[in-house]
This record gives C-alpha cells, sequence and structure tokens, in this order.
C-alpha cells in the first residue's frame, strides 16, 4: 500500500501541472502569504559578537486562518540568518523553551566535536547552551538545525533551520544587499493538512525506508511565493531544507544562470547552467540576471533519485511544479556584477590522502522487498557497512591535517552523504570525474551509485564529541545510517 504521503509525489506533481496559472492560483484554501518572507538578519559584528537564540514551538500560517503549529529559532517558523566574520569568536547562546531536548548543529561551520551540535550536545528543556563558534573558513552559505539522535526528522520537518552566512573579507563585487539582490531561499516540502493546516510526523514504513516527501513545496516557510527584486544581477543562496526531497529546479523561460558557490564557498569561476539538481542540505549560490525586466517562474521537476520507488511513483509524471515567483522592479543603484573569475580552491592531490574507506549506505531495499529493522529478529538493515548508527561506537579514527579517500557506494536508492567538521571535493562521481559545479569544497553529495570524495580533516573532535557521517535523509539518519569518526 502506498501511503497517503507517497502517493501525494506522484498526485502533486500532475495536479499542479494541470493548473493554468501554474499554483498562483491554487484554488482552496487560499496561502497565507504571497510575499517571499525574509527572515531577519542577524549580523554578529553589529552584535560584537554575542548572539541569542530562543527554540521554541509556535504558530505559523500556511494557509490564511489555518494556523499550523510549528517549531522556529526565535519565531515560529524557520530562524534567522545569522552572519559571522572570518576570525571572529562568536558566543552562541541557545535556550531551549521546546518542551523537548534538542540539540543545534551549524551544518558546515568547520569547527571542533565539542561545539559541532552533533548528538550528544542535548540541550535539555529549560537549558541554555553557549558555545564558542570560532570562524576559520572562506566566504560560504551554511545552515543550522537540530541533530537529536531519533528526533532531527521531526524537529527540522516542523520547522527547525536556518541560514548562516560566512564572509571571509574579499569583495568579488557581487550582489550583496541582503534581501533585495542577496536572497536566503530556503526551499522544502511538506505535507500540510488543507483542512486544518496541520503538519503531522507520523511514520510509515515507506516513509522511513525512503523519506518523507510532501507535495507542496514552502520556500522561507511560504507556499508559492513572489520575490520582487531588482532588474539587474540577484544572487539566490539556495539551501534544500527537505527532509528528504531532491529539487531539479529551473527558470521556466529557460533562461541562463550561473552557479558560483557549492557548499563550502566559492567555485574557480561561475558555471552557467539552465537545471540545477539540490539535494538535501545542500547549498548553491546562483547569480541571475533579471535586468530584462520580466517576471519568471522558477519550478522544480519531479524527484529521478528514489530508486525503484520512484519508478513507480513518478512513472509517467515528467511534469515541473512551480517553486516561486520573481517580479522585476527597476534597477539597484548599488548593483552587483557576475565576475568572470571567483576564488582559485586549492589545487586537489589525491596523493596526499593517508588512507581509502569505503562506506556503503544502505536504506534496507534488496530487490523488490523491503525490510525494517529487528522484523523477525532480523538486525537492521538500515545503516552503514551493515551496522545501525550507535552512539557508543566509534567507526573512524582520524588524524588532523590529514586526507582520507573516502568511497561511498549507495544501495537501494540515492543517498546524499554528509560529513561534520570537514569538507571534501568530489574524485568522481560513478568513476567519471564530477560536473564543473561540483568540483568546489562541498560537505554534502548526491550518491547515486559511487562517490569517491578527498576529505580534509582540520578540526579536531576526541571520544566524547566526536563528529557524525551520514545520510541527509533524515528519515534515514534517525534509522541510523549514521556513523562517527574522532579526529586527533
Ligand atoms: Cu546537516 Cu549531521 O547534519
Ligand atoms: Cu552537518
Ligand atoms: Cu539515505
Amino acid at each position: 500500500m502506498l501511503t497517503r504521503r507517497a502517493f501525494a509525489i506522484g498526485a502533486g506533481a500532475a495536479a499542479s501541472a494541470s493548473l493554468l496559472d501554474p499554483g498562483f492560483g491554487r484554488g482552496e484554501p487560499a496561502r497565507a502569504v504571497t510575499r517571499l518572507p525574509v527572515p531577519q538578519l542577524i549580523d554578529a559584528a553589529i552584535h560584537h559578537n554575542a548572539i541569542g537564540l530562543t527554540v521554541s514551538a509556535g504558530h505559523h500560517e500556511f494557509y490564511k486562518g489555518k494556523p499550523t503549529r510549528t517549531y522556529g529559532y526565535s519565531g515560529p517558523i524557520l530562524g534567522p540568518v545569522l552572519r559571522f566574520r572570518r576570525g571572529d569568536h562568536v558566543e552562541m547562546s541557545v535556550r531551549n523553551e521546546l518542551g523537548v531536548a534538542t540539540t543545534v548543529h551549524w551544518h558546515g561551520l568547520l569547527v571542533p566535536g565539542d561545539v559541532d551540535g552533533g548528538p550528544q550536545r542535548k540541550i535539555e528543556p529549560g537549558a541554555t547552551w553557549r558555545p564558542t563558534l570560532s570562524i576559520d573558513q572562506p566566504a560560504a552559505t551554511l545552515w543550522y538545525h537540530p541533530h537529536p539522535h531519533h528526533e532531527t526528522g521531526r524537529q527540522v520537518y516542523l520547522g527547525l533551520a536556518g541560514l548562516i552566512i560566512v564572509e571571509d573579507g574579499h569583495d568579488l563585487g557581487l550582489p550583496d544587499q541582503f534581501g533585495v539582490d542577496d536572497l536566503p531561499l530556503t526551499i522544502q516540502d511538506r505535507v500540510i493538512d488543507e483542512t486544518d493546516g496541520s503538519i503531522g510526523y507520523d511514520l510509515s514504513e515507506l516513509d522511513v525506508v525512503y523519506g518523507v516527501r510532501g507535495d507542496t513545496v514552502i520556500v522561507n516557510g511560504a507556499i508559492t511565493p513572489t520575490a520582487h527584486v531588482p532588474a539587474g544581477w540577484v544572487r539566490p543562496r539556495l539551501l534544500n531544507g527537505s527532509n528528504a526531497r531532491n529539487f531539479e529546479l529551473r527558470f521556466q523561460d529557460g533562461r541562463t544562470f550561473h552557479v558560483i558557490a557549492s557548499d563550502g564557498g566559492f567555485l574557480s569561476r561561475p558555471v552557467p547552467m539552465s537545471v540545477l539538481r539540490i539535494s538535501p542540505a545542500e547549498r548553491f549560490e546562483i547569480l541571475v540576471d533579471f535586468s530584462g525586466g520580466q517576471p519568471v517562474v522558477l519550478e522544480t521537476g519531479p524527484d529521478r533519485s528514489m530508486g525503484l520507488f520512484g519508478a513507480i511513483s513518478d512513472a509517467g509524471t515528467d511534469e515541473y511544479a512551480p517553486v516561486m515567483r520573481f517580479e522585476v522592479g527597476s534597477a539597484s543603484e548599488t548593483a552587483g556584477r557576475l565576475p568572470s573569475q571567483l576564488v582559485e580552491p586549492a589545487a586537489i592531490a589525491p596523493v596526499e590522502a593517508v588512507r581509502r574507506r569505503s562506506f556503503v549506505l544502505n536504506n534496507g531495499v534488496c530487490g523488490q522487498r523491503t525490510r525494517m529493522s529487528n522484523h523477525d529478529g532480523m538486525p537492521a538493515l538500515i545503516g552503514i557497512n551493515g551496522r545501525t548508527h550507535d552512539p557508543n561506537r566509534i567507526d573512524a579514527e582520524t588524524k588532523l591535517g590529514t586526507s582520507e579517500i573516502w568511497e561511498i557506494t549507495s544501495v537501494g536508492m540515492a543517498h546524499p552523504f554528509h560529513v561534520h567538521g570537514a569538507l571534501f571535493r568530489i574524485l568522481s562521481l560513478d568513476d567519471k570525474s564530477p560536473p564543473d559545479h561540483l568540483k568546489g569544497w562541498k560537505d554534502v553529495v548526491l550518491v547515486e551509485g559511487k562517490a569517491e570524495l578527498l576529505v580534509k580533516f582540520t578540526k579536531p573532535a576526541a571520544r566524547g564529541y566526536p563528529f557524525m557521517y551520514h545520510c541527509h535523509i533524515l528519515e534515514h539518519e534517525d534509522a541510523g545510517m549514521m556513523g562517527q569518526y574522532v579526529c586527533t
């Protein structure tokens, strides 16, 4: 049996594709917000490098008059954008008013294991966590989200996610007016009950095996919103904040845009593209030319990365669904530009790798059968190298200052693999060299078959607070497709 959610994937795509006004006249009930919400910007430098966040539950309207119970950082849903400068030491203070334990993980931030916010770094209800974050990496778009074991999927789904912008003082002349031509866009999918606005997170077996997927795309917490942008170059900072879904983004008019940065920072030069796949937890910064003045819809294609299940549920649907719309005003006086060169990332020398490890990610699907953990006494098959996550087991020991080649193999479906506390370069994807937009520093990679990564360890993590590596399909992570490593 397909679940409601599973069914929604195919049905949702087909339904929105049939609308003449794609999604913007979405009938009943009315969307609560039509203009793109821009999160608050908290610039650490302006706040003397001390920032407080409160994690709490609240209410947010996706649909008018139907408040949804959600979670958020210092607000009812999502969180402020935090801006950090390289070289600064930022004192964070995170108060947990959720009523349940949480953690805050700084995804992509290169900090030691004890302040990384992994599953061991629990903030109990009513408690406040005060890590100092030493910012020590090039400019990049990162994010923060909860990481309590078995609970990450639910807490993110209910709304916990925020962006981080790291700046390093290099001025490339890019658009940089926050919320105007430098636009944070957190793209997610949800199943929202249209009668009462609720979002549920009760997992079926299929949800665990394939990840929770929704039929409604939200951007910064709003359904198909409209952004008003100046004529000229605009720089969306894209985050796929979904639990499981890959987006395949393109503009409806087929225009070319330029990818300028991936997870870990700038590429060496802009990469022109017209379709961009972005997997859970991945970030890309792109530059889009709006000087022509025409409004345009950003849309996403069906997720083709679900293995056997995708072949069933997406059969026959090749349709794109709207994500958001851009309307163009007059040109801004301080417009940024598209540079021809960005930043040359350090050359990669795989020979310097001190060892090779291999990780096989399995979501429990072998052939046509799905097998869940402990069924008939069988061991869990959602895991890495045949083992499910054990917080008391260190899976790998690495040496600070070295690099290793990690070979990742996906079984059952494509898995977005993520490493904490380190950045990597993709050496190969299915034995081929990666496309240009995946040649820079990364911390997440969608592995369809096999990927070879050169992972560089620059931050320490001891036994009490090891770094995690895991599939960023949050239901897989929660089910145990996660391991941990120390770095000394
Ligand atoms: Cu985005 Cu282990 O995290
Ligand atoms: Cu992370
Ligand atoms: Cu996975």
